[in-house]
């Protein structure tokens, strides 16, 4: 059975009884619930991206999983969060010399077949630490870096096996670097979620920093399932040409709307510790986006790195939900976030 069609048979099913049709987004109609998307999968347990993690999201009940897409030298969509190889794999053991002149390894210069014969490990940093202490070990573990198509026949055979169905989530990463490299990382993306049977009316979320590229993906490429533009700050220089700052006014959401279903903050622009007293304020940008008819799924819930004004992973999540009003979390702990939101 297709995707599609199973979808569609259970929104037939779910129309009897409720009339909040899309699956996944019946959490929406409880305002003490919200979207669980399992960033990078659970990678608050298992390396990030890794097949396993993706599993995990979806046992725990994520109803989105994400997927941040980068390409190979050979044009092939993987599963990457970073353009750079260095924080999650073993690239400098198994191709010493391949680094570009920053001692940099970078995913668009090895072909799928070489960048198969790497592991992921866990996330470290710089000093090849672990990124967040305590959690899955920084070692070999025959984890290896999913094609996005591979992603999504993993994820669909959960779906059919459960009889549960999680969304995707997949993040468009640079493309603007890939469209230095002379690549079209958008296009793969797309020309990869239609082999994979997704349409617009399947539980997809396509995302990205880059609102230019958002803006080609509507009108140029004609895609029609829901896009979301991801906040983030000038300083990152996530995406040149995307002025956040102008893009989280009322005017900037106005703009957005005219081509996209949602926002992606980060946390910290929806609940911040401005008067340094422990205390959560709430920012107007929840209800400017409402305003403007935009979800809010902001990034990235922790229970391992609390903001200073949550004394527990239960309140921030209380603190988004139902005082903030944001329509998903995105969350290294889906497990977590599905409690929270249940208490
Ligand atoms: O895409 C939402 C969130 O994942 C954005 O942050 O850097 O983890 O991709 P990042
Ligand atoms: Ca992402």
């Amino acid at each position: 059975m297709s995707l599609r069609f199973r979808i569609s048979c259970l929104v037939l099913a779910a129309a009897a009884v409720a009339p909040v049709l899309a699956l996944p987004d019946a959490a929406l109609s409880d305002p003490g619930k919200a979207l669980v998307i399992a960033h990078r999968g659970a990678s608050g347990y298992v390396p990030e991206h890794s097949l396993p993690a993706k599993a995990m999201a979806h046992a725990m009940g994520a109803d989105y999983i994400e997927q941040d897409v980068v390409l190979s030298k050979d044009g092939v969509p993987v599963v990457l969060h970073d353009i750079t190889l260095d924080a999650t794999t073993n690239a400098a053991e198994v191709f010493p010399g391949r680094a570009r002149a920053d001692g940099m390894f970078y995913a668009i210069d090895f072909t799928l077949a070489e960048l198969k014969q790497l592991q992921l490990l866990e996330r470290g940093n710089k000093k090849g630490e672990a990124a967040f202490k305590g959690r899955f070990p920084r070692e070999k573990t025959g984890l290896t870096i999913p094609t996005l198509a591979e992603e999504l026949a993993f994820i669909k055979g959960m779906n059919t096996s459960t009889g549960r169905v999680a969304g995707i989530y997949p993040e468009l990463k640079s493309p603007a670097f890939h469209r230095t490299e002379g690549k079209d990382l958008a296009a793969a993306v797309l020309a990869t979620l239609a082999e994979a049977g997704y349409g617009p009316e399947d539980p997809v979320f396509l995302q990205s920093f880059d609102f230019n590229e958002i803006k080609r993906v509507r009108t140029e490429l004609g895609y029609k399932g829901k896009l979301v533009q991801l906040i983030g700050e000038n300083a990152w220089n996530m995406a040149p040409g995307t002025d956040y700052d102008a893009l989280r006014k009322p005017d900037g959401l106005k703009q957005i709307a005219t081509v996209a279903n949602g926002i992606g903050p980060s946390l910290t622009q929806v609940l911040t510790d401005e008067n340094k007293d422990g205390v959560a304020e709430i920012t107007s940008l929840v209800a400017d986006a409402k305003a403007a008819g935009l979800e809010v799924h902001p990034y990235t819930f922790r229970a391992d790195r609390l903001p200073p004004f949550a004394a527990s992973f239960d309140e921030l999540i209380k603190l988004a939900v139902e005082k903030a009003g944001v329509d998903g979390v995105f969350t290294d702990q889906p497990d977590k976030a599905r409690a929270a939101m249940a208490r």
